[in-house]
């Protein structure tokens, strides 16, 4: 595969969905499907009736029958839910119903991201949600994905993952557990023949890192082959890396990033691999900029974020260029404990008493934590659960109290929050890169292919 200049950055929830990374595909660049909660998001848009009937089409093509036409039995509805109704909760299924939507939610993404051009298209996972990992790989992989990419941790299994799925055979990754010891092993396992015995297409694998020894670690410490990295800085819309070392913070309450979290590029290059900058390359003139540091080219995400395509609510990118928008990287905001970028905007969870009017719930619970109890079983909390629960299983109150619920904000972003008998609707949190204000050639209606002209030229 010849790698592109231009990658179009995974944006979850839903941000960069099927629409968003085909255009990008379609213009000869690299597209990205964010993989976040794909279960959710087939069946949601289901319960809203599939306009357009675009998941019904890919459902069609779905090879395993039974499971498309269960999905389609429990929730297609075909004249949409009402407003006030609350969408089917997917946590009332069996672990195996989870995964064949998981499953058949992921192909459906895919396979409608890759239709009309031959570009690539990749998958992008966060490796703090571990629990959704292979499903969601599968599924892609079903559907042909060209690539994967992941951050937010050490993905060492991802390769080794990826080779054994495209051979037909069953692979597991290790689970971290807080309060675990050296001898516990909690593994999360996942036969593809289940499903299908057919081998098949093993994507690329990309590492988001915002480290050169990280890099360096996973090139030689993976269990299979990384064919390259995307080098995160700090200024990146969605989720950072925590600076290094315990700094304080800065007046206005960010964390302060100093030259120990500067990624060394002579030695990225040194592990012979392509790699592409991210953060603040989401603008006029820094292709250039990032050919010359010897990188492949560019990861852009803030940029794609404000333009037709993209999953966020049409009201939402309208404000957000109209007024500017400010970013705060807010430390405390996500439950993974990593500092999160907030668009400041009124009405969103950004406000802190939109924040705090609230009602503290966990119903969707993606980025919910592994802990050991004491016999050895395990735990799921999440920091922005009730209070009371969180610490009564161990957690930290110091993180419960200023922790938000992402998985209900970002699915409030895309038009898809949920809305409760009491009259309450989930209230969104849009995330965007430090340059959002400054990006002067975005307007309301941008098209996909107008910025990558932009990020090209
Ligand atoms: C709205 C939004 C959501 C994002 N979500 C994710 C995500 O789910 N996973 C991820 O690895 N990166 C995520 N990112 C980071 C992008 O993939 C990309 O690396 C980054 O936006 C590049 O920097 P820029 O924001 O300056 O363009 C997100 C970025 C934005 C703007």
């Amino acid at each position: 595969m010849e790698f592109a200049r231009l990658i179009q950055g995974g944006m979850g929830i839903g941000v960069s969905g099927w629409r968003l990374a085909g255009a990008v595909a379609g213009c000869g660049q690299m597209g990205i499907i964010s993989g976040l909660c794909l279960d959710e998001m087939l069946t949601r848009r289901l319960q809203l009736g599939d306009p357009g009937e675009y998941l019904r089409k890919a459902l069609d093509n779905f090879p395993i029958r039974k499971i498309a036409k269960n999905i389609l039995d429990k929730f297609f509805k075909e004249k949409g839910k009402s407003e006030c109704a609350p969408f089917i909760p997917i946590a009332a299924s069996t672990e195996e119903e989870r995964s064949d939507i998981l499953v058949a939610g992921s192909f459906a993404e895919m396979y409608l991201a890759k239709q009309g051009h031959n570009g690539a298209v990749g998958v992008n996972l966060l490796q703090k949600c571990q629990r959704d990992a292979i499903p969601t790989l599968f599924g892609c992989m079903l559907a042909g994905a060209d690539f994967v990419t992941m951050g937010a941790g050490i993905p060492r299994e991802i390769p080794g993952v990826l080779d054994r799925l495209s051979c037909n055979e069953a692979a597991s990754i290790r689970l971290s557990v807080a309060n675990s010891t050296s001898e516990d092993d909690y593994r999360v396992n996942f036969d593809p023949k289940r499903y299908v015995e057919a081998k098949l297409n093993r994507p690329n694998f990309f590492a988001i890192v915002s480290s050169n020894v990280l890099a360096i670690t996973l090139a030689k410490k993976s269990n299979g082959q990384v064919n390259g990295f995307i080098i995160e800085g700090a200024t990146a819309g969605g989720h950072n890396a925590p600076p290094r070392g315990n700094l304080p913070l800065s007046e206005s309450g960010e964390p302060v990033y100093t030259d120990k979290d500067r990624v060394d590029l002579a030695k990225i290059k040194e592990i012979g691999l392509p790699f592409w900058l991210a953060g603040g390359y989401s603008t006029k003139g820094k292709l250039k900029d990032a050919l010359q540091l010897g990188a492949q080219g560019i990861q852009a995400g803030t940029a794609f974020l404000l333009c037709e395509e993209s999953g966020l609510m049409h009201e939402l990118k309208e404000l957000i260029i109209k007024l500017k928008c400010k970013v705060f990287t807010n430390p405390f905001a996500s439950p993974t404990g990593f500092p999160f970028k907030e668009v400041k905007l009124a009405d969103t969870l950004s406000e802190p008493e939109v924040f705090k009017s609230r009602p503290r719930l966990c119903n969707l619970g993606y980025l919910r934590e592994h802990f050991r109890k004491p016999d050895g079983s395990l735990g799921l909390r999440c920091a922005a659960e009730p209070i009371k629960a969180f610490l009564s299983k161990g957690g930290r109150s110091e993180l419960a109290l200023k922790s938000k619920c992402l998985c209900n904000a970002l699915f409030a972003n895309i038009g898809l929050g949920s809305s409760y008998s009491n009259g309450y609707k989930e209230a969104p949190l849009v995330t965007a890169g430090d340059i959002l204000p400054h990006l002067d050639f975005v307007y309301p209606g941008i098209t996909a292919r107008e910025v990558v002209d932009v990020l090209l030229a």
